[in-house]
């Protein structure tokens, strides 16, 4: 099993003061940053832009993760390949999946494919050989906060069947907590994006410690 990475989820912190949110996601031990592009069409909610990605890739030197939850992105991809690590794009959202992930893998970030609780991982198969993620939504996408969906475990198992004996990292996304983050990584999550549980609490970077210590018993598990 592959080490977890945990990624907060700068949905959650103030919008006013993201280079703060950056530092205490450095202090905390963060893998990576998770950031979330809304457009106000595949989701109701409209977050950043590229030109906000641009601007968190000059302020941190943690890798950047972003979830692309936008309509059509291959027609905006290339304008956020601006050295970040990770990037997923929503099966629900492209009719141009497969060509999507080679642009995201040709620009050197890990290409990832997101799927909505309610989207089948059967879908991945014709692109398994492309994926160098999987990010599964264990909420509805649009807003942090919600309560994690249960039947995500089940998903997860799946999914590394799916994937045999191919590590392939595997993203759980939305409503993850200290209740439910060891299960998720017995399951067989790699990567924990936390919002709330990060941002919403009093300290985010002590936080993110807890998460990790919390996954890792998990990981132990038998
Ligand atoms: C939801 C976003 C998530 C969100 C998670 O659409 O994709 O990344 O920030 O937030 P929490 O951890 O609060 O559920
Ligand atoms: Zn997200």
């Amino acid at each position: 099993m592959t080490a977890v990475r945990i990624a907060p989820s700068i949905l959650a912190a103030d919008f006013a003061r993201l280079a703060d949110a950056l530092a205490v996601a450095r202090e905390g031990g963060a893998d990576l940053v998770h950031v979330d592009v809304m457009d106000g069409r595949f989701v109701p909610n409209l977050t950043f832009g590229p030109a906000m990605v641009e601007a968190l890739r000059k302020s941190t030197d943690l890798p950047l993760d972003i979830h692309l939850m936008i309509e059509r992105p291959e027609e905006t991809l290339d304008r956020y390949l601006c050295d970040v690590q990770l990037v997923s794009v929503h099966v629900e959202s492209t009719a141009h999946l497969h060509r999507c992930l080679d642009r995201i893998r040709s620009s050197g970030a890990s290409a990832g494919a997101a799927l909505n609780p309610g989207t089948s991982s059967v879908l991945l198969e014709p692109v398994l050989p492309h994926l160098d993620h999987v990010l599964l939504m264990s909420v509805n996408p649009g807003a942090g906060g919600q309560k994690f969906i249960s039947s995500t475990y089940d998903k997860i198992r799946g999914m590394k069947r799916v994937f045999g004996s191919r590590s392939v990292p595997i993203e759980i996304d939305g409503g993850v907590t200290m209740e439910n983050i060891a299960a998720c990584r017995s399951a067989g999550a790699d990567i924990l994006v936390a919002g709330t549980s990060v941002y919403g609490q009093p300290s985010p970077a002590e936080a993110i410690r807890a998460l990790r210590l919390r996954a890792d018993q998990g990981a132990s598990a038998p």
